[in-house]
């Protein structure tokens, strides 16, 4: 190899020896390729016939990614480092011309809630490589850590970087650090650590972009300097374990010129280690409460002639933007940045709440942006059926929702879509304890951003994407990563109508038969097929798996339907998942299952039943969960009222529940029975008031609370 490297050999007419396409994936030669290349290709080709392989590429980014495509088409055994027997290895016939739709093909990976050690950061670069992601967003600080060694600031790593113990209960129920409690939990990368992971990307055509999140997500940095934070702050600051309750509100002040100092100290040695052309400064979530009680920060908005305190954040934000574009590198920061009147010159906005809306506020005044929209593309949301995944936060950004999003929308201007640079997957760690739930939430999603950020909408294609998909996990796996099977697995739906239950079951690979059993029997590959809606009539437990060529392929559905006088009776009422209450389904401890019923208006929650001929009534039972970290808690009171002509309703049974009663931590699932004592009714009306805000003591404090209810069973 090196002597074909050192003979004055054309890159585009050499046949490639297997070692060099091997080298070449260890990241080994690449600068001594870049110096060989053409620059007389146009468009980056690969050609594979039986005589040779030609790789056409006009940068090394551009060969680089043919000899990813290569390592694809390889068996998976190329990515062991141990010597394989009995192996052919070869690799099909194909020509492929290609190009990337997005110019900023990017992960962001969250090492300041869970400490990712470095291997496992590589091992994830360099799958990145082989997905042609060119970007990673390392988001190296936060109020639960501080991630990078600084020389000037030593206290940063030494109490920054760590917690105290709270591994014992998910993340949002972690009380805080009591001052004086030990802190064993986390870890950091020293400046080594992180040239060797910049270098080790730069060798993979990755740039790794740092983010110091400011003037929030800042406890940890804060916990090390606390003269750093509005002096009207006079409690106790720690490293956060968890949410962190009223200390999340804790910032730095935006009055004091040392907090100035301190963070452009910081950037240059963040700029000295990282050489990327962007530097994120976070500007997410900044809750401003100290600000607007704190002398120094009234001082500042004064001197500055700010209207707001959100002008002192685009105060602070524009200051910082403009110590690193004098540096030479250009600025990223999250979409809160729009709140204020004005942006830093150049910024680019990460769109994050919601669909990312608020970064077209940026690309009305000419920013270039990118998505990476929470709904869809955070990675931490739960990536399949719930009742089989490990506990997270919200909803769900299955690998499909993630495959399918397009970030240009119908209704943009055209100006809109030349400033979207590109699309980012973010994944937050909070809810991972250990490097495997990293790889799990991780893969296979990746994948789909990947295809997101390379291939053009038209060209796009769920059943081939799949195909694709099945190779690259079959290399993920030599590697030693165990990827997520959600995909095999089955999501249910089981609505009332007219007195029946209607049960629809789903799996998002469209080549999955899925079988299934109602006598509780294990579903096997000769089970009846799933082909379309299954009536039930009665209480029965229907069990269902996922199946190709004979194998089953996904975990099995245990789906237990029972039966009571309201299953399957028409109810209604202001909510749109109304239907859940009736459908003989409970509810996991899961809140956000698909079998919990919520409303927008916890104030006033109401709901009417039809048993459609009058019953003799002796309970009316409520399905009711609590998860205080989700501020979900139990109605304050709840009220049945009874009636025949659905007109004219009277008082059955009342409860209420004393503030204690309510706002108790954990996450549990309490049936809340009322006593109807006989009562004869065709028409049964349910009215709750949520409990209001949560106590000063709580985890979410001041957060509205929230009511969910699975089930409503009537005896
Ligand atoms: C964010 O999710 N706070 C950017
Ligand atoms: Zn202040």
């Amino acid at each position: 190899l090196q002597s074909c490297l050192n003979n004055n050999f054309m890159i585009e007419q050499f046949n490639f020896d297997i070692r060099l396409i091997f080298a070449i994936l260890n990241g080994k030669v690449s600068a001594a390729i870049n110096r060989k290349l053409s620059r007389n290709f146009r468009q980056n080709g690969l050609e594979i016939t039986p005589e040779q392989i030609q790789v056409k590429a006009s940068d090394i980014k551009g060969f680089f990614y043919a000899l990813q495509t290569i390592r694809l088409l390889l068996p998976s055994a190329v990515e062991g480092n141990r010597r394989v027997e009995n192996i052919q290895w070869s690799i099909p016939a194909v020509t492929i011309q290609d190009e990337p739709r997005f110019g900023y093909r990017a992960l962001m990976l969250d090492a300041a809630r869970f400490f990712i050690p470095k291997e496992n950061v590589l091992r994830i670069i360099d799958c990145m490589g082989m997905l042609k992601i060119n970007t990673l967003h390392f988001h190296l600080t936060d109020d639960n850590g501080w991630r990078v060694e600084i020389k000037k600031y030593p206290r940063l790593t030494e109490v920054g970087a760590w917690r105290v113990n709270r591994m014992d209960v998910p993340f949002y129920f972690r009380r805080n650090a009591e001052p004086g409690e030990p802190t064993p939990i986390g870890g950091f990368y020293t400046q080594e650590d992180i040239k060797e992971m910049v270098a080790y990307a730069a060798d993979r055509q990755i740039e790794v972009i740092p983010e110091i999140d400011m003037p929030a997500h800042s406890n940890a940095a804060l916990a090390a300097y606390p003269q750093l934070a509005c002096p009207v702050v006079n409690s106790y600051i720690g490293v956060i374990p968890g949410l962190g309750g009223g200390s999340s509100g804790v910032i730095y002040c935006a009055g004091n010129d040392s907090a100035f100092t301190f963070l452009q100290d910081v950037l240059d040695e963040v700029m000295a280690i990282f050489p990327s052309r962007y530097i994120h400064l976070g500007g997410d979530e900044a809750q401003k409460g100290f600000w607007k009680k704190c002398p120094l920060c009234r001082q500042r908005m004064n001197k500055e002639h700010l209207a707001d305190v959100e002008d002192l954040q685009g105060y602070f934000m524009k200051r910082m933007s403009d110590y690193v574009r004098s540096k030479g590198r250009e600025v990223i920061g999250w979409d809160e940045l729009t709140n204020s009147s004005f942006l830093p010159e150049g910024v680019i906005i990460q769109g994050w709440r919601g669909l990312g809306a608020a970064a077209l506020k940026a690309a009305e005044k000419g920013h270039r942006f990118i998505m990476t929209p929470a709904r869809i593309m955070y990675l931490i949301r739960y990536q399949g059926p719930q009742w089989f995944e490990p506990q997270t936060y919200f909803g769900n950004n299955t690998l499909k929702d993630v495959y399918d999003y397009e970030p240009v929308q119908a209704d943009w201007k055209p100006e809109y879509a030349s400033l979207l640079i590109g699309v980012q997957a973010s994944l937050w760690t909070e809810f991972c304890n250990k490097p495997e739930d990293v790889d799990y939430l991780l893969f296979p999603r990746l994948a789909a951003l990947a295809e997101v950020a390379w291939t053009k909408k038209e060209r796009k294609d769920w059943t081939s994407f799949l195909k694709g998909l099945d190779v690259y996990n079959e290399h993920l796996t030599a590697k030693g990563i165990v990827y997520a099977r959600s995909m095999y697995n089955i999501q249910h739906t089981v609505t009332p109508n007219d007195g029946m239950l209607e049960v629809k079951l789903e799996c998002i690979r469209p080549d999955m038969e899925i079988h299934y059993t109602t006598d509780g029997s294990e579903p096997t590959a000769t089970s009846p097929l799933y082909e379309k809606i299954v009536p039930v009539k009665e209480p029965l437990t229907l069990k269902s798996a996922t199946f190709a060529q004979g194998r089953q392929m996904g975990k099995t559905l245990i789906l237990p339907v029972r039966w009571n006088l309201a299953t399957a009776k028409p109810v209604s009422g202001d909510s749109p998942s109304v239907k859940l209450l009736t459908n003989g389904i409970r509810g996991s401890l899961k809140y956000s299952d698909s079998e919990w019923c919520t409303w927008n208006d916890n104030d006033s929650v109401s709901f009417t039943i039809d048993l459609l001929k009058p019953e003799t009534l002796n309970t009316l039972t409520l399905g009711c969960i609590t998860n205080n970290g989700m501020a979900i808690h139990k109605p304050s009171s709840v009220k049945v009222e009874v009636s025949d002509d659905n007109s004219s309703f009277c008082e059955a049974a009342m409860r209420s529940f004393t503030p204690e009663e309510i706002f108790r931590e954990g996450n549990f699932i309490e049936n809340l029975p009322l006593k109807l004592r006989g009562t004869q009714a065709r028409y049964v009306r349910v009215t709750a008031k949520g409990p209001g805000v949560c106590p000063a003591s709580h985890v979410r404090p001041g957060q509205v609370s929230r009511i969910l209810f699975d089930e409503m069973i009537l005896e």
